[in-house]
Order: C-alpha cells, then sequence, then structure tokens
C-alpha cells in the first residue's frame, strides 16, 4: 500500500503547501507594504508641518516659546521631537537629555548634507542608536521621520520626529497569524481530503490485488467487487472476466478428467468380471469362454478408440500446428466414401454422394478427412438397417459446404445443442454398445474451428438427421 498511496498524499502536500506559502508570503508582503506605506505619508506630513512652523521660532530667541509649540506638538505627535541645526548639533529635544550633542541618526545626517529635503526610516531594534534615540533600553521599532527646516537664506536646520511603531508591527504581526491559522486550517482540509481521495484511488487495485492473491492460492471463486467508473471500474470487470474463464476452464478440466476415467473404468470393471469367470470356473464350456474372451477383446477395443480420441483431443488442446496446405476437397471425399462404403454394406445401407469436382480448401488434409469420417461413421452407425446416407461437397458463395444426411433414429432436439460435448451421448448404454466414446464430435468441432469454418445439426427423433460443416474459402487460404 506503501506506494501509490503515500505519492499521492506527497504530490497534493506539495501543491497544497507550495500555493499556501506562495499565497501567505504575497499577502503579507502586500499588507505590510500598504501599513508602511501610509503610516510614511503620515509621518512625513506632521514632521514636515513641524518643520514649517518650528522654523520661524528657531531663528528668533524665544526658545520658550518653541519649547512650548515641541512639547504640545509630541504630545499630539505621540513621540520625540528634535531640532537640530546645520552643523548638526542638536538644538532642542521634547526628552531633553539630548540637547547639545551631535545628531548621529542616518536620516537627519542625509538632509543636514543638502542631499534630500526629507528622510524616512524604519529602524529594528537593538542598535544603540536607536535605543538612544527611542529614549528607554529594550525599545522596539522605531521609524525616524526628518525634514528640512528653511529660513530667507535657505535651510538652517532640521526637524527629527522618532515615533514608535510597535503599534504597526504588532497589528502586521497579528495579519501574519491570522493567515497562518487559516492555512492551518486549509492545510489540514487538504490532508483530509488527500487521504480520503488516496484511499479511493488505490483501494480497488488493492482489493484486485488481494483476490488476485486468492486467487493464487488457488480459490477461482472469488471475485473483485466493481465499484465506481472509469478506469478502476473496467479493471475490475475485465479482471472478474478473466477470473471467470479461469474458472469454467479449471471446472471443465475437472469434468474432463473424471469423465474421462469414469470411461476407461467402465470396460475394464467388465473386463476383470469376464476374466474372474473364466479363472474361477474353469470348467467352464469352451463356447461360453470362447464369448467371454470376444467381449473382452471389444472392451480392448473400446479402451483403445477411448484413448486415441483423448491423444488426438488433448493434442489438439496443445494447439499443436496445423500441416496446412491445398487440399482437393472433392477427392477427400470421394476417399472417405470409398473407405467407409463396406461398413454401410454391411449394414445393408444405401449411401449415396453428391461430389463437386475440383474443389480445393488451403487446410489441414488428415484433419479435414478426421472430420468428414466421423460424421459418417455417426450417420452409419445411428441409423438402423436399409437406411439412406447421403454426403455432398458443394461451394455456395465462397463456403465449401459438406452435408452429411441420413434417414436415422435421430436427435431429441434438447440433446441437440450437447453433442458436441466430450463423453456426451444420447443414449449411453446404446453408445456403448454400438462402440462409441462421446468424443467424436467435440473433435469434429474442434477441427472445423481450426479451419475457421462452423458445424450446425438439423435433426428430428425417428426421422434422421443432417449435419452441416462450412468452410469459408477464402478465411481458410489467408
Ligand atoms: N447421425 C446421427 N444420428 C443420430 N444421433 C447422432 C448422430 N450423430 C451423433 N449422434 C448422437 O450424438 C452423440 C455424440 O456423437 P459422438 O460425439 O460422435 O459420439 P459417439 O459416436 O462416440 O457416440 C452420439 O452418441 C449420438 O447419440
Ligand atoms: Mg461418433
Amino acid at each position: 500500500m506503501a506506494s501509490i498511496r503515500w505519492k499521492i498524499l506527497l504530490a497534493f502536500f506539495l501543491i497544497v503547501g507550495l500555493s499556501l506559502l506562495l499565497a501567505a508570503t504575497t499577502l503579507t508582503g502586500l499588507v505590510s507594504d500598504y501599513l508602511f506605506d501610509q503610516r510614511t505619508r503620515d509621518d512625513s506630513i506632521k514632521t514636515e508641518k513641524l518643520a514649517l512652523a518650528a522654523a520661524p521660532l528657531f531663528q528668533s530667541v524665544s526658545s520658550n516659546e518653541l519649547n512650548e509649540m515641541l512639547e504640545e506638538n509630541a504630545a499630539s505627535m505621540d513621540g520625540r521631537l528634535i531640532l537640530i541645526d546645520n552643523d548638526g548639533k542638536i538644538q532642542y529635544d521634547t526628552f531633553q537629555n539630548l540637547c547639545g550633542q551631535r545628531i548621529r541618526v542616518d536620516e537627519a545626517l542625509r538632509v543636514l548634507a543638502g542631499n534630500d529635503t526629507e528622510a524616512y526610516g524604519i529602524h529594528a531594534p537593538g542598535r544603540a542608536v536607536v535605543e538612544e534615540m527611542s529614549g528607554e533600553s529594550g525599545a522596539d521599532y522605531v521609524a525616524y521621520s526628518v525634514h528640512e527646516m528653511s529660513g530667507f537664506q535657505g535651510r538652517i536646520g532640521a526637524a527629527l520626529f522618532v515615533s514608535r511603531i510597535q503599534g504597526l508591527m504588532d497589528s502586521l504581526n497579528s495579519v501574519r497569524l491570522q493567515l497562518l491559522r487559516i492555512f492551518a486550517i486549509i492545510a489540514v482540509a487538504a490532508l483530509i481530503v488527500a487521504l480520503f481521495l488516496s484511499r479511493v484511488l488505490t483501494n480497488p487495485i488493492t482489493a484486485v490485488s488481494r483476490t488476485m492473491r486468492k486467487m493464487g492460492k488457488g480459490d477461482l471463486s472469488v471475485r473483485v467487487p466493481v465499484r465506481g467508473s472509469g478506469e478502476l471500474r473496467e479493471l475490475a470487470e475485465n479482471y472478474n472476466t478473466m477470473a471467470a474463464q479461469l474458472e469454467s476452464l479449471d471446472k471443465t478440466r475437472n469434468q474432463f478428467v473424471s469423465n474421462a476415467s469414469h470411461e476407461l473404468k467402465t470396460p475394464l470393471a467388465t473386463m476383470k468380471i469376464m476374466l474372474e469367470s473364466m479363472i474361477y470356473q474353469p470348467d467352464m464350456p469352451a463356447d461360453v469362454r470362447a464369448d467371454f474372451m470376444k467381449d473382452i477383446n471389444h472392451e480392448i477395443d473400446r479402451l483403445t478408440g477411448i484413448v486415441t480420441d483423448l491423444l488426438v483431443l488433448t493434442r489438439m488442446d496443445n494447439r499443436e500446428e496445423m500441416k496446412r496446405g491445398t487440399v482437393n476437397m472433392s477427392e477427400l471425399t470421394q476417399e472417405t466414401v470409398h473407405l467407409l462404403t463396406p461398413a454401410a454394406e454391411q449394414n445393408r445401407q444405401t449411401l449415396t454422394e453428391d461430389i463437386q469436382p475440383n474443389l480445393l480448401l488451403y487446410g489441414d488434409r488428415s484433419k479435414l478427412s478426421q472430420i468428414l469420417y466421423n460424421l459418417m461413421d455417426n450417420a452409419i452407425k445411428y441409423t438402423p438397417e436399409d437406411g439412406t446416407i447421403h454426403v455432398s461437397l458443394k461451394q455456395e458463395n465462397d463456403c465449401i459446404i459438406w452435408r452429411v444426411k441420413d434417414n436415422g433414429i435421430g436427435i431429441p432436439t434438447n440433446d441437440q445443442e450437447h453433442i458436441f460435448e466430450r463423453f456426451y451421448r444420447v443414449d449411453k448404454a446404446r453408445g456403448r454398445e454400438t462402440g462409441g466414446t462421446g468424443l467424436g464430435l467435440s473433435i469434429v468441432k474442434q477441427m472445423v474451428k481450426m479451419h475457421d469454418g462452423t458445424i450446425s445439426v438439423h435433426s428430428e427423433p425417428g426421422k434422421g438427421s443432417e449435419f452441416v460443416v462450412m468452410f469459408p474459402q477464402e478465411g481458410a487460404a489467408s
């Protein structure tokens, strides 16, 4: 389970995490830019106003008036106000303690140097200057806003407004915290969705592999639950189809083996009984003994027949290669009719033929001849004395067609669909009497299939049967 599931989770997490990170940095960036811009503008305006108001008083000698004005402004602006002369000496300080000292604030030095008329800077706590300017130890963030003061002869000094901006930083931090909380919630939600999704995606695969494991241990009846839609549903359905096929194959094979064993056991049991009677009755009359011997010989023939048919069938199951060639079907039909004429004569049956000359088919000669032989053999076997059997070979619409027709006992409708199954006989007792194995037609069907042909039966009990075999000429030739 480890791999696909964790890969999905990881991918999900990376995507969500990265986009959250990106969103967070952009958002806080925007917010802080906005807040700082606002503050800078406010402070600059205030400082400029102060500089304008202070300039005339700074030039006159009435320091009391200027002090009063500075105190008032410092209170309303909520910060420290400092006035510096052109030499960088602090003349007025609302905190008093820096009066007469040189200013060390970069922003003020820049304005005094004449580079700018105003300057603004934000400083993190820690540096000595910052501590000194904010007027307390362990001070926090401060902003310096400087504006030049000018008189009639140009610049006469600069006004410095030191404001604490912890409040600003606090609101920025609270925005950050808020964002963090929202993102944490989103991340948890994403995690839950990803867990669920990965489960939904991998569950069907896990189900299939679990089923496969069970099947591998030999239980062919297990199936995967078919759920959902799309590829995973298809996977489950295809797997089930395959499993069903395997199961039915397994069943057929088991049945075949048990049928075959049963078929082989019956003649063996019969022979054993007859042999035992001969052993335990040494004074058995010679003619009875001869009869027994004949019966045993007959059973051996049957056994040989069954084994031969079984071999033919299993060899075809192994998809033994077809020995293909151009077969003259007209000749082949003629030969087979010849071969079976004595058997028909023995039964005093009339065997007639209607063979279209020079019909060629690309196929396996011995298999084709076995098809016709088996069909004719059945016709002769299942037709009483004095019956007629008719064999025809025709070409119709690119098809070569064999018809084997008799006026024998026929096949009941219910049995017609089964006669091509292995070991199936309509009348078990009668079949054995006539030496049938029940394998003939299944061999025929298999061989017809190997030639891409079809076989069908039309029959009515008491009236007779007709077997029709069709071979596509083009298909088989390719
Ligand atoms: N021409 C036919 N007329 C009547 N029944 C037939 C005919 N051909 C086949 N059958 C029936 O189909 C069954 C299966 O035939 P087949 O597979 O050749 O086995 P088998 O001939 O060894 O009995 C036969 O047992 C018989 O009952
Ligand atoms: Mg047969």
